[in-house]
Order: structure tokens, then sequence, then C-alpha cells
């Protein structure tokens, strides 16, 4: 049996990840706050004081089944609060750090300590943004936390080139996505980003990719064995 643990697979890319891996027969966990399906883990990510109550003791107990494959997808996300950081109060600012940075790592870490010593083919693999790799005006949170988790996710693969039954992780950049992260994007105001017309023409003009051909193009780069610490564009795999 194969297992894929993928966070934020109640909706958006993440739940059409776990509808692709679940054909593709592997037992599924979802961790998010409103999958309700009898594969969810609820967890508040912006509280990481839930993520250490919650998830070790289940990722322990996964770890002592027999497994041929394990990957953990790092998918949750959110782009808000949007708007120059100084106008933010500071419970926005650390909900978006601990969701896309803070809980991340822990999820990350609590993954490798359960399976470091299990036998099987292991990857994580981080949903990383474009905005890991330049400042964009109104997003400074969301930027700072995509490159700090991205860049994690290559101090990882380093660490894992040194042990037995090593875990690969790699970084992945989706492209735009037509989910509710893309509704939350096109809804603020130009004050607060300036791009956000360009955005609403993304959506005019069809040029949102689906989550499920993301997901697809997401499998192919699982199946193709990339290097350990790599990071990929989805549009070369779609
Ligand atoms: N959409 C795009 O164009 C785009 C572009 C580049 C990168 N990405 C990246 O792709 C990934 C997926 O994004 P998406 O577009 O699918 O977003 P989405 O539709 O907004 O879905 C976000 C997911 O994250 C979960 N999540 C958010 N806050 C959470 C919290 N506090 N606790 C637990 N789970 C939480 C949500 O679950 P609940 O609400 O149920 O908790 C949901 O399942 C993200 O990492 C994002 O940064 C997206």
């Amino acid at each position: 049996m194969k297992l894929a643990i993928i966070s934020g697979g109640s909706r958006g890319l993440g739940a059409a990840l776990v509808e692709m891996l679940k054909a593709d027969g592997y037992a599924i966990k979802e961790l998010s706050r409103t999958g309700r399906s009898a594969d969810s883990i609820t967890v508040d990510l912006a509280q990481p004081d839930q993520v250490l109550k919650k998830i070790p003791s289940q990722f322990q107990d996964l770890a002592t089944l027999a497994w041929q494959e394990v990957l953990l997808i790092n998918n949750a996300g959110m782009i808000g609060p949007v708007g120059i950081v100084s106008d933010k109060a500071t419970e926005e600012v650390l909900t978006n750090i601990n969701v896309n940075f803070t809980s991340a790592i822990l999820l990350m870490r609590e993954f490798i300590g359960a399976f470091q010593a299990v036998a099987c083919p292991k990857t994580i693999v981080n949903i990383s943004s474009g905005a890991a790799l330049r400042g964009i005006y109104g997003w400074s949170l969301y930027c700072g936390a995509k490159a700090g988790i991205e860049n994690f996710v290559r101090g990882v693969a380093v660490e894992q080139e040194m042990q037995s039954h090593p875990i690969k992780a790699l970084n992945i950049g989706p492209g735009i996505i037509d989910t509710g992260m893309q509704a939350d994007i096109r809804s603020v105001s130009a004050e607060d980003f300036p791009g956000v017309d360009q955005f609403r023409g993304f959506k005019e003009e069809g040029a949102l990719r689906q989550p499920e051909e993301v997901a697809g193009a997401i499998k192919n780069i699982l199946n193709s064995n990339q290097a350990n610490g790599s990071r990929h564009d989805i549009k070369d795999f779609l």
C-alpha cells in the first residue's frame, strides 16, 4: 500500500491531488480545517500548537504500517493579508507566517522523524510559488513565507543526503490555478495590490489552469525520478 499525506486537501489544488492519488491507489491523510472525509485530520495550521498536539502521534502510528511508498505534500497555503505589511495587524501577520511557514516546517519535521527509518521510497513535495522567487507589492508576507519554506526544503534535501534511508525533497511551482486563492487575490483593492487587474484578466481570459491539470503535472514530476533538492515548474510537465 502507498501513503499520501496532503496538507490543505479540502479544496483547490489539494483536493485535486487527494482525488488523483486516491484513484492511483494511495491511502490518503488530508490535513485542513474543513475537510470532512474519513481521510481528514482537522487541524488549524494558523495555530502551531494544534499541529504539535494532533500530528506527531498520527504520523508515528502511520509509520508502524507496511508501506511501499510514502509521500508528504505540503500544499496548504494562504495569500492574505494582502497590502503593505505595516498596515496589517499582528494577528494577521502571524496567521500568514504560521500557515505558510511555521506549521509547514512542523509538519515536515514530524514526517521526517516518524518515517526516517522506514525503508521505502519517501518524498516530500513542497507546493511553492513564483512569489518565492521575487518580491510582489502587497504580498510581502506570502513572498517571505514561500521563499522561506522553499529554502527550508532545500536544506532538508541536503540533510537527507547523509541518511541511511533518505527522504527525497522537491519544490514545485504550480503556476496560476483556478482556486479559492485566486478568488482571494481578485477580491482585493488596487491600493493593496496594484497588480489586481492583471489577475482579474487571467480569470477572464481563461489563463488559470484547472487544479486537476496541475495535479496531473505534479504526478508526472513524481514519476520522472527528479533529483533530491530540485525545483520544477509544472508547465514543463503538462
Ligand atoms: N492558486 C494559485 O494560482 C497558486 C499559485 C501559486 C502557488 N499556489 C500554492 O498552491 C497551494 C494550494 O493553493 P490553492 O490555490 O489550492 O489554495 P486554496 O484553494 O485557497 O486552498 C487552500 C488550502 O489550504 C488549506 N488551509 C488554508 N489555511 C489553513 C489553515 N489555517 N489550516 C489548515 N489548512 C489551511 C485550506 O483548507 P481549509 O480552508 O479547509 O482549512 C485549503 O485546503 C498553496 O500552497 C499556494 O500557495 C497557488
